[in-house]
């Protein structure tokens, strides 16, 4: 019987997940406390993006097991999949938005799908859409917006819930560093309001500078779990990182403002 404290948010046991006769995880144990921002790094095919769907249970161990509050991989139903998946948001490098749909439309269905009344929906999405900055955009549709403007939508989705952790699959994958240094300061003012973060990422340099707790996996095993350095708002760490410099030599001053594209 595995045990955990009521702190911890996600808890990963002796996973082991293979795809017919290739392991692309091995004995896989972590636990994100309550609030708490990991980064997951390693290379294209270490298994980051196989270790995300297992703990949003899109998929299941081969052995091992995964716990997301009261939620357990081995005694998942069907049934219980979008109780559990309120609890977390999942954010991806392709944004996966719906291109019909408008902006407000996006960030309302997910809480119309569990029930959510409208009134409250209203209240919620305008609330959720003047944090990402873009309630001024709520009746565009994605292909009109800018790749950043989309990942704030799909942010501002994943977390309309009030999940209690936010997983991001490669977030900024597809974006420069400006915007990149604006979706990172925008997940970090998510985990400032208590969401814990999990984020998977090839880029060890644009995370390294930190300080924060770094998973590395390698050839789908945990080669190195860096205990956390810095805890506080990571958004007053964001001007002295790799991407923080980058930005600003971009000539990035004004976050809040910028216009992308
Ligand atoms: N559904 C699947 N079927 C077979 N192999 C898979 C499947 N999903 C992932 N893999 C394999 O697992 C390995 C890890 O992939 P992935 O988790 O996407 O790595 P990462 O996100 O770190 O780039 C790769 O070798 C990939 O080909
Ligand atoms: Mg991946």
């Amino acid at each position: 019987m595995t045990t955990h404290s009521t702190r911890v948010v996600v808890g990963v046991y002796h996973l082991t997940k293979s795809f017919g006769k290739q392991f692309v995880l091995r004995d896989i144990n972590l636990q994100v406390a309550n609030g708490e921002f990991v980064f997951l790094v390693g290379h294209s095919g270490a298994g980051k993006s196989t270790l995300l769907r297992l703990i949003y249970m899109d998929d299941f161990p081969t052995s091992g097991q995964v716990v997301v509050g009261p939620y357990v991989s081995t005694r998942m139903q069907r049934s219980i999949i979008p109780q559990l998946r309120r609890r977390i948001g999942i954010i991806f490098q392709d944004f996966k938005l719906l291109e019909d749909r408008n902006v407000f439309e996006n960030v309302a269905l997910a809480m119309r799908i569990n029930g959510t009344p409208m009134g409250e929906i209203k209240r919620q999405a305008t609330d959720i859409l003047t944090r990402v900055g873009l309630y001024h955009k709520r009746y565009e549709y994605p292909p009109a917006l800018s790749g950043g403007e989309q990942q704030r939508v799909s942010i501002a989705r994943a977390v309309a819930n009030r999940p209690a952790v936010l997983l991001a699959d490669e977030p900024t994958g597809n974006l420069d560093p400006v915007v990149t240094r604006s979706i990172l300061d925008l997940l970090f003012k998510i985990n400032a309001g208590g969401t814990a973060v999990l984020m998977a990422t090839h880029d060890l340099d644009m995370v390294k500078s930190f300080g924060q707790r770094i998973i590395y996996l390698e050839d789908g095993r945990i080669k190195r779990d860096k205990e956390m350095i810095y805890v506080g708002d990571l958004r007053e760490r964001i001007a002295e990182s790799k991407v923080g410099r980058e930005a600003e030599e971009l000539g990035d001053h004004d976050l809040s403002d910028r216009q992308e594209e």
